[in-house]
This record gives C-alpha cells, sequence and structure tokens, in this order.
C-alpha cells in the first residue's frame, strides 16, 4: 500500500519495523507509536496544537543546561519517574522504598566521619539523623553507604543558589559494625520544583502547584544488597497529600522530634530549639539483581 488513511497509518508506520533486529526496543517502539496514534485520534489533535507541543519540547530541552535537567522535571511532574519507580522496585517485605532521585543529585560529594554536620553553615533548624541500615532479615549491614543531599532550611539546593559550586548539605556517611549510622544536618521544609520554565509554565496551565513536601535525600547502598534512591519526610510537612512529583511515599515518612535549646545528642550545647530523627533503613539482597534481568 503507498497510501493511508487516519487508521491505516499506525500499522504501516509500525511495519516499517520489521528489519529492526533488537526485539526489546522493536517492542518498545512498536507499543509508542501505537499508544502515540491512538491520542492523536482520540483528542482528534489540531495542527496548532501539534505545533505548540513541538515547541513545548523544544523549549524543555533549550531549558536543559550541566545544572538543570527540565526533561527529568518533565518526567516528574507527569508522574511517569514513580511510575517506572513503582514497577522497577515495588514494594518488598519491609525494603525501604524507592522514590524520585529528583535533578539535584550531585557526584562526589566528600564522605565525612559519622556524627558530621553536613549542613555547616547552611539556613535551616539544626536535626540530628540517626538510625540503622539492616538486610531484609532485621541483620545490620556494617560499612553502608548513605549519600545523601538536601536542600536547606528554605528549600534551596546549592545548584540553585548560584556564585561558588561548593557543595552544600550534602555528604556520605557510613554505618559502624552495628549498621549504625549518624549525622548532623537541618530540617528540610517544603519548596517549589523550578518553575522558571517550560515545565513550570505547564503546571501554571494545568492549576496545580509546584511544591513538594519537606524531604532529605539519600542513596541507600552496602556491599552485595540493591542500593536504594529514597528520601526521608518530615512528618506533618505541607503538601505530604499532593506532591508535585508525586514521589510520596507513607513508608518513607519519619517523625522531626522537636526539642528545647539544650545539649544535642551528640553532647554539644545547642543555643537554638533543635530536632531529632530516627530511622532504620532495610536493604534487599542483589541477587535480585540476577532474577529481575537487570
Ligand atoms: C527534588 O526533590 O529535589 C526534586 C524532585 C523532582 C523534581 C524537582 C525536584
Ligand atoms: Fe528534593
Amino acid at each position: 500500500m503507498r497510501e493511508f488513511d487516519e487508521t491505516s497509518i499506525t500499522q504501516a508506520v509500525i511495519g516499517r519495523l520489521s528489519e529492526c533486529d533488537d526485539p526489546r526496543f522493536k517492542r518498545v517502539v512498536t507499543s509508542l507509536i501505537g499508544h502515540l496514534h491512538d491520542f492523536v485520534r482520540d483528542v482528534d489533535l489540531t495542527e496548532p496544537e501539534w505545533f505548540a507541543a513541538i515547541q513545548f519540547l523544544t523549549d524543555v530541552g533549550n531549558t536543559c543546561t550541566d545544572k538543570r535537567q527540565e526533561f527529568i522535571l518533565l518526567s516528574d511532574t507527569l508522574g511517569v519517574s514513580v511510575l517506572i519507580i513503582t514497577l522497577n522496585h515495588p514494594a518488598d517485605q519491609g525494603i525501604a522504598e524507592s522514590t524520585v532521585m529528583g535533578p539535584f543529585y550531585r557526584e562526589g560529594a566528600s564522605e565525612l566521619p559519622r556524627g558530621s554536620n553536613l549542613a555547616e553553615g547552611v539556613k535551616g533548624e539544626p536535626t540530628f539523623y540517626s538510625g540503622r541500615v539492616l538486610d531484609q532479615d532485621g541483620r545490620p549491614l556494617d560499612n553502608a553507604l548513605l549519600d545523601i543531599w538536601s536542600g536547606d532550611g528554605e528549600g534551596n539546593y546549592d545548584l540553585q543558589m548560584g556564585g561558588d559550586t561548593k557543595m552544600k548539605a550534602r555528604g556520605k556517611i557510613r554505618t559502624d559494625a552495628e549498621g549504625r549510622y549518624w549525622f548532623r544536618s537541618i530540617r528540610p521544609t517544603f519548596y517549589p520544583v523550578p518553575t522558571d520554565g517550560p515545565v513550570g509554565r505547564m503546571l501554571l496551565k494545568m492549576g496545580r502547584h509546584p511544591y513538594r513536601p519537606g524531604h532529605i535525600h539519600m542513596i541507600v547502598s552496602a556491599p552485595e544488597h540493591l542500593p536504594v534512591t529514597t528520601h526521608l519526610f518530615v512528618a506533618g510537612s505541607q503538601y505530604l497529600d499532593s506532591d508535585a512529583v508525586f514521589g510520596m511515599k507513607e513508608s518513607l515518612v519519619a517523625k522531626f522530634e522537636r526539642h528545647p535549646p539544650g545539649i544535642g545528642p551528640n553532647g554539644e550545647r545547642m543555643d537554638t530549639p533543635f530536632y531529632t530523627v530516627n530511622y532504620d533503613f532495610r536493604l534487599g539482597p542483589d541477587s535480585k539483581l540476577a532474577t529481575r534481568g537487570v
């Protein structure tokens, strides 16, 4: 057939994959073409609407820099990131749940002694974090690594602060022989995802707010275990019910207990109120890597 109507066009495009020798790629692209054509037919897409969509995606690409990934933000705000995470890391036997990585992770944070203050000189209410990293049977994992990052107490990440590129509110902490970790940082607050680009305009048009509830990020890993990219959410934070990127998981909500000025858990004199939070992470064995074919 040389000419196609509004239905036969779909099979015609899919048929052009007949010589494709990568079965997974073929399956994914075949499904994508089918859904995309169905979508166009479903909403009776007009030409101005399609050009507006192309302009939008062009703007998303043009907004990306080495410090900003607008495509990840688009995936996050459309719930695609969390959908993929949920399919690939199903909640399993008490193992710490995964959630979005977000655009503010930086490789190469310093490894610091347990008890270090990750947020030296960063605005925010002092908070002492502690807990254990355990295997799925509750046995402590020695030498597990927590790669931690957060914004300051006003919700700004170092990457958003401009000026110097020094890492702030970031660091790596290892567990001791009993699987324990502890460090000091700040109590994270809710904050908006970046709204000064095309994704911000999209949220506005959708009538959505851009806020995420207060959280601190970490990648928790240990030899022979599956690493988990996760958060701790501040119990009671605004926007837990409507996270702009759908990343909230009940199992990751932790109580941040407030204390009056006095002696902190590390014996330090605290002149302002401070918080403590305790949370244990369980990691699954990495034999699952083989069974999932990763
Ligand atoms: C974050 O938590 O850092 C984040 C996640 C997704 C989009 C924007 C920010
Ligand atoms: Fe964040």
